[in-house]
């Protein structure tokens, strides 16, 4: 015991053991939802709208989490202890935002998957300093939308996203509403943000920059939804509309309903696609967004489950076998949503050069450091058997958690784009305003995962891997996967300026991997 007791995280096994008391312990199933009352009241965060003068306030604040049964997890959140509203703004408001930072760290506050200048984006260049407040005006000038806000500040973006600086920011127009979409927040509308996260034995949450996690990014033990593990909504009966938000540091999902039901999505990162997808199985990606339908019409409970992930190290218990998320309780009154046949009418892809005009390609310095660590823990064997050996998985939690701090020049230089490690005082292109462009993403050698995302922009994903993409991610995106090797072209268009002082960003969204290198800084003209 004395060996657990000076350790400086928990594991789910200790908890498991019975060495400590229970952690809400996540349900691990394939068959029917649990019915177990026992359950949080799954959280939905509070729309904030703009105010009479078209004035939304932020204020990045200290809290205090009640995740660890009898442990106090200092947090952080925006209107509130840990996460933030959902910021509700219409297309066609311009809306005075005030962001109080009451931190004793300097933070950003940036708008992700909005379409706004350089100038008020909240990117690296937009400190907001303690004490401080950062007023940016917002034009909202783009299709409805699930987005989010989140800090960017560099180096340090991971840790206090994952102390809970996040929040939604929902952008409604006049085809969202003539859709008779489920609309009633909470009721039948319900905000799903994902997040993995690993505590201290003392709370707190996990975070190290070690090698394990410039590598894969952070890799948490224990399930969030909304800041609880494994709630229950009690919505009403009828079409669900979830907007899933992964607002992980790094990890992926792959989705799925409990007794295989199937889904539609109607909308991805930047709004609404064409027409529903039907689904039974949906990939998201670290700062990706989907809406999805689920018929809820005869009442029965579900569960919102994900699946083993084809990422590195993120196969560990209890991620090594379908885990449920939250539970749903479709037992009040009749829902007045329904599912339309057909969404939005997108525009059609541009003429473009075969030549691409911008290239990414993401790449590791330290992949083969990286790579050697998880092998020597056993990582190839760890799902040989579909569930994962204990031995392995502990070896390769110790790697995780006990793997020693880099210094910050090791930690700044282990990524790069184009094989340059983000500098702040670098500009590393210019992109032609008001022009539609063919870009390429792609990867080095190292075959992980990179989540792509481009500030300032929706784009349009014209292939995946040489493909014509999934029917899923064919809407506006600003978060696209490359992986294996792989390759994304698309299509984007910059409709507003950004210049060298507030210049925007195309980083990895393995908030890690931004905070080690990761990230190139871009101007529009
Ligand atoms: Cu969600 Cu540049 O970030
Ligand atoms: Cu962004
Ligand atoms: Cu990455």
């Amino acid at each position: 015991m004395t060996s657990f007791l000076s350790a400086p995280y928990v594991s789910r096994r200790m908890f498991l053991a019975g060495s400590l008391s229970t952690l809400v312990l996540p349900g691990l199933m394939n068959g029917p939802a649990r019915s177990e009352t026992a359950r949080p009241d799954l959280p939905i965060p509070k729309q904030l709208a703009p105010d009479a003068n078209g004035k939304i306030t932020l204020q990045a604040m200290t809290g205090e989490g009640a995740f660890v049964e009898g442990l106090k997890t200092p947090t952080y959140g925006i209107n509130g202890p840990y996460l933030g509203p959902a910021i509700r703004v219409r297309r066609g408001d311009t809306v005075m935002m005030e962001v109080q930072n009451t931190l004793e760290e300097p933070i950003t506050m940036h708008w992700h998957g909005l379409k706004v200048p350089g100038d008020v984006d909240g990117g690296p260049a937009e400190q907001i300093l303690p004490g401080k407040t950062w007023s940016p005006q917002l034009t909202i000038n783009q299709p409805a939308a699930t987005c989010w806000f989140h800090p960017h500040f560099y180096p340090t973006t991971a840790e206090p996203v994952l102390k809970g600086l996040a929040g939604l920011f929902l952008i409604d127009d006049e085809d969202s509403d003539s859709l008779q979409l489920p609309s009633e927040w909470g009721v039948d509308d319900i905000p799903v943000i994902l997040q993995d996260r690993r505590f201290n034995a003392d709370g707190s949450f996990f975070h190290r920059f070690n090698l394990a996690a410039v590598t894969v990014g952070y890799v948490g033990d224990t399930m969030l939804v909304n800041g609880a593990a494994y709630p229950r909504a009690q919505t009403a009966k009828g079409w669900l509309r979830l907007r899933i938000l992964n607002g992980s540091n790094a990890r992926s999902y792959r989705l799925a309903l409990s007794a295989n039901r199937s889904f539609f999505v109607i909308a991805g990162d930047g709004g609404l696609l064409e027409t529903p997808v039907e689904l039974s199985e949906l990939l998201v990606h670290a700062g990706e967004r989907f809406e999805i339908l689920v018929d809820a019409r005869n009442g029965e409970n579900f569960d919102l489950l994900t699946r083993p992930v084809d990422q590195m190290a993120m196969n560990l218990p209890p991620f090594d076998q379908d885990l449920a998320l939250m539970t749903f309780q479709p037992n009040g009154k009749d829902g007045a949503g329904s599912l339309p046949e057909g969404l939005v009418k997108l525009p059609p892809i541009a003429e473009l050069s075969d030549e691409p005009t911008q290239k990414l390609e993401f790449g590791m310095n330290l992949d083969d450091e990286g790579m050697g660590l998880f092998m020597k823990a056993g990582l190839p064997k760890l799902m040989a058997s579909g569930k994962a050996n204990p031995e392995i998985a502990d070896a390769v939690t110790n790697a995780i958690v006990d793997g020693q701090e880099l210094s910050m020049e090791t930690q700044l230089s282990a990524n790069a784009i184009n094989g340059k490690s983000f500098d702040m005082s670098r500009v590393d292109f210019d992109v032609s305003i008001n022009q539609d462009q063919h870009w390429v993403f792609s990867e080095g050698t190292d075959r992980m995962l990179h989540p792509v995302h481009i500030h300032g922009c929706q784009y349009r994903v014209l292939t995946v891997n040489g493909n014509a993409p999934p029917p899923e991610l064919t809407g506006w995106k600003d978060t696209m996967p490359i992986s294996k090797g792989g390759t994304v072209e698309i299509q984007v268009r910059f409709d507003y300026p950004a210049t060298a002082d507030k210049p925007y960003m195309a980083h990895c969204h393995i908030l890690e991997h931004e905070d080690s290198g990761m990230m190139a800084g871009f101007t529009v003209s």
